[in-house]
């Protein structure tokens, strides 16, 4: 039997405009995870069929199905793909039976990168079930071949900061880069309570791009300049300049027109309730916000944004 826990993330700077080459920080957020557990069935290997005798369990969403039935479909269900890219890499061709149970605290489709975090519990559930240990660079380029499979072009953030768990200054196609924190600091983080399409707000930034590269490279360098100084500010411990820092990016996400009324609600809510500085954060157009908040306050923080509509919300301190 082998089990293995994976953390969600959040991005603090820089989504999207990552897509196009500049930086962004993200970090592990610890509060929430994707749980994967591995149990052998018998030793016994069938050579023929050898799918139907790995089963897949999700209960939290109704999942019990032999691994041959996941394969069936046209795009094979992304437990299936992780399984078979995970024994591909191992080398294992013929497996003995065994049962995977995937279980996750981490809001779906929110901005917290709970697929990327099954994926990893998952990829080292396996890993640990056939006594093989997989590095951290290799159980993110498993993570990022399964991301590619159902979002398309992922920058390959999430992947990176949940593979490593550590907080990320992520450029796309650059060896990991992490970052250290001087000064711990809070963030509220709040869930819109609606699912955020990220495929389809980095599709329409694409769109507006392609429409306008000199226009869009320009807000992008902005955004770059943003993440580079907030990396400096939170590498020298000078707090008080991430709000700032946060406003800006949100106010250029807005004008890549990623952001919602909902999150714009929440984010002016997190401003009129003290927060040092607000900003959506992911693929926007639903999913989460987070906001900057001394500790002593995180907590009436927190219910500011339940009652200006937040679903949910996380307090996490970044250290
Ligand atoms: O919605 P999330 O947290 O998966 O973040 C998407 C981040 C983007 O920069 C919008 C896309 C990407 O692949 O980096």
């Amino acid at each position: 039997m082998a089990t293995a826990s994976a953390p969600g993330k959040i991005i603090l700077f820089g989504e999207h405009a990552v897509v196009y080459g500049r930086p962004a920080l993200a970090v592990p957020v610890l509060q929430v995870h994707a749980d994967a557990r591995a149990d052998l069935v018998t030793d016994k290997r069938m050579r023929e069929n050898w799918a139907d005798a790995i089963l897949v369990e999700a209960p939290d969403i109704g999942l019990f199905s032999p691994l041959s039935a996941l394969l069936a479909d046209q795009t094979p269900h992304p437990l299936a793909a992780v399984i078979q890219k995970t024994l591909q890499h191992l080398g294992v061709a013929i497996p003995p039976a065994f049962t995977v149970t995937i279980r996750s605290t981490i809001p779906v489709a929110s901005g917290l990168g709970s697929g990327a975090a099954v994926s990893v519990a998952l990829i080292h559930a396996l890993a640990g079930l056939f006594e093989r240990a997989l590095s951290d660079e290799q159980v993110s380029q498993i993570t990022y071949e399964i991301e590619k499979l159902h979002h398309g072009t992922p920058s390959g953030i999430d992947n990176t900061v949940i593979a490593y768990a550590k907080p990320v200054y992520f450029v796309r196609g650059q060896p990991i880069h992490t970052f250290s924190v001087a000064r711990p600091f809070t963030l509220v983080i709040a869930d819109t309570g609606q699912a955020a399409p990220t495929k389809e707000s980095v599709g329409d930034v694409r769109k507006l791009w392609e429409a306008d590269k000199s226009r869009w490279e320009a807000v992008f360098d902005k955004v770059g300049e943003i993440v580079v100084a907030a990396k400096k500010a939170i590498e020298s411990g000078e707090i008080a300049s991430l709000g700032p820092l946060m406003d800006a990016n949100h106010a250029l996400l807005q004008e890549m027109t990623v952001s919602s009324p909902e999150l714009d609600r929440l984010v002016l809510a997190a401003k009129a309730a003290g927060a040092d500085g607000a900003k959506l954060s992911g693929g926007g157009r639903g999913g989460n916000m987070i906001a900057l908040v001394q500790p002593e306050s995180a907590e009436s923080l927190a219910s500011a944004l339940k009652a200006a509509g937040a679903r949910n919300t996380i307090i996490t301190t970044i250290k």
